[in-house]
Formats: structure tokens, C-alpha cells, sequence
């Protein structure tokens, strides 16, 4: 079983207006997907937030908990739910043109977090839905939360867990770049890292919070959960928005950042 993050910034451009979606690149990322499919794999799928979760998420500011204006936070916290099965309905939707039996599963009813960390999580349905070869589609969302009462709860958190629990051979990363680099890929001189061990990863993070900024474009979240999946299964960073990197990764080959698991560590 491979799982797939569609990062938010793949699937939408997340400076632009609200809920704007690239219809081309998910039908593209969803015909890979099927040629692996169609070939005996199963898949399990994640979404980001993009331009539909975020921008409602900061405005109703669902990560500060429940705590001031009870009652304006849970009109928000349905609203940023609704954003988001707005863009999971789309995502599905272009899967299911393609043939594929995507099936969308709500996250917010599934998890249960405290601190924004995941403390419950029920993937009985997802094992059994996964089992019959449907492609379960799953997506950051808000979430219950134990200590703030809400809260927001990323793609990536999921992963981490759902790696933990189903064991994936594969856990691959889709990002509007080529993978990880040496430093901000916008900037000149940057160097696409092939593969990276735990002890890069360290020290990647480590150089970058010393600069003082995320010198790695947001990418330092993803970094860290990256490294607690490698122990269970192999993980790859790639472009999303290019044409066969994805199946590059299905099939072990990519242009991409590839991360090893240091069994001595
Ligand atoms: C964010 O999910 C979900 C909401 C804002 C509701 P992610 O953190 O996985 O989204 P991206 O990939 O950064 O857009």
C-alpha cells in the first residue's frame, strides 16, 4: 500500500483567490495513481488545506481553541470543515472521472488530538475500505482537540500515524518543487538532495533554526514527521505538478529527495 500527500500548494496556488483549484495537475496526479492501481497497487490518499481550509482556519482562528467567542469558533470550526469537503468533493470527483473508486473519508470524524498531536484515531473503516480496493481520501482538517477544545490537525500529522498503524510500503510526499534542497530552493545555488538520513535531517533543521528562519520554505514540519515514518516505510519528497515524478516514486526511481532510515540511530 502506498499513501500520497497531495500538498496543498500542488493542488491550488495558495496566494491566489479563494478555492482555486488546478483541475489539470490533480486529473494528472490521479492517471498515475490509476496506472498503478490498475496494476495491483493500493492507495491511500491525503490532501492539504490550500487555498479552501487555510484561509478560513486563519480567520476564525481555529488553532487558539475554543476558549474566547465559544460561539463564533464553532460557526468557524464547521465552516473550515466545509471549505475543506469542498475541496475534497473536487479531488474525488476528478479521481472518480478517471475510473478511480476514490472514497472520501472526513478526518475531524475519525481523529481526536490534544495539543494539535493525534491521541485517538480509528482506521478500522480505512484498513476494510482499503482491503475492498477502494482509494480512501483523507485531507488536513479541524479537529476535536482534548486540551483546546479545537484545533487544526494537518495532512501530515495524519500520515505519521496512519504510516504507524497500516504500514505502508511507500509513503511519497507530492510538492510544488523537486524535493528537498540544501537551502530555500527559490534561491540561487540551491541543490536538490537526492537522499538525506536522519542525521541530515537533524542538522538541515538544526542550520536552519540557527539562521533564524525556515530557511527550507515551511518544510521543517514536514522534515520532522518525515523522519518518524521512515521507520516503518521507505519516503520520498517529490513534484507534484511534473508529469511521471509520482510514478518515478511508485516505481523507486525519481527526481526527488528520498529520505533513509539509519537503522544504527
Ligand atoms: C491544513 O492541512 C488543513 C486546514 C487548514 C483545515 P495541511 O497542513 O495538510 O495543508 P497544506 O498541505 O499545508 O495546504
Amino acid at each position: 500500500m502506498i499513501i500520497v500527500k497531495i500538498g496543498g500548494s500542488v493542488f491550488s496556488d495558495k496566494g491566489g483567490e479563494p478555492e482555486n483549484l488546478d483541475e489539470k495537475t490533480v486529473r494528472q496526479i490521479a492517471r498515475q495513481v490509476g496506472e498503478a492501481y490498475l496494476r495491483g497497487e493500493d492507495f491511500l490518499i491525503v490532501h492539504g488545506g490550500g487555498s479552501f481550509g487555510h484561509p478560513q482556519a486563519r480567520r476564525y482562528r481555529i488553532r487558539d481553541g475554543l476558549a474566547e467567542c465559544p460561539e463564533v469558533k464553532r460557526i468557524g470550526f464547521s465552516e473550515t470543515h466545509r471549505a475543506m469537503l469542498r475541496a475534497n468533493d473536487r479531488i474525488v470527483k476528478i479521481f472518480l472521472d478517471e475510473g478511480l473508486p476514490a472514497f472520501s473519508v472526513s478526518t475531524s470524524s475519525i481523529f481526536i488530538t490534544r495539543n494539535g498531536e493525534v491521541v485517538h484515531g480509528d482506521v478500522e473503516v480505512i484498513r476494510k475500505l482499503i482491503e475492498r480496493r477502494f482509494i480512501p481520501v483523507l485531507f488536513g482538517d479541524v479537529s476535536v482537540d482534548l486540551a483546546k477544545g479545537i484545533d487544526i490537525l494537518s495532512g501530515d500529522q495524519i500520515i505519521t500515524y496512519l504510516a504507524r498503524t497500516l504500514k505502508p510500503e511507500k509513503v511519497i510526499f507530492l510538492m510544488d518543487v523537486d524535493g528537498i534542497y540544501d537551502r530555500n530552493p527559490r534561491e540561487p545555488g540551491s541543490r536538490l538532495l537526492d537522499e538525506l538520513t536522519g542525521e541530515e535531517i537533524e542538522h538541515l533543521l538544526e542550520s536552519s533554526e540557527a539562521a533564524g528562519v525556515d530557511v527550507t520554505g515551511g518544510i521543517g514540519n514536514k522534515l520532522r514527521e518525515a523522519l518518524k515514518i521512515a521507520r516503518y516505510s521507505e519516503v520520498w519528497f517529490v513534484n507534484g505538478k511534473v508529469p511521471e515524478r509520482l510514478l518515478g516514486a511508485i516505481k523507486g526511481g525519481a527526481i526527488g529527495t528520498k529520505i533513509v532510515w539509519d537503522p544504527s540511530r
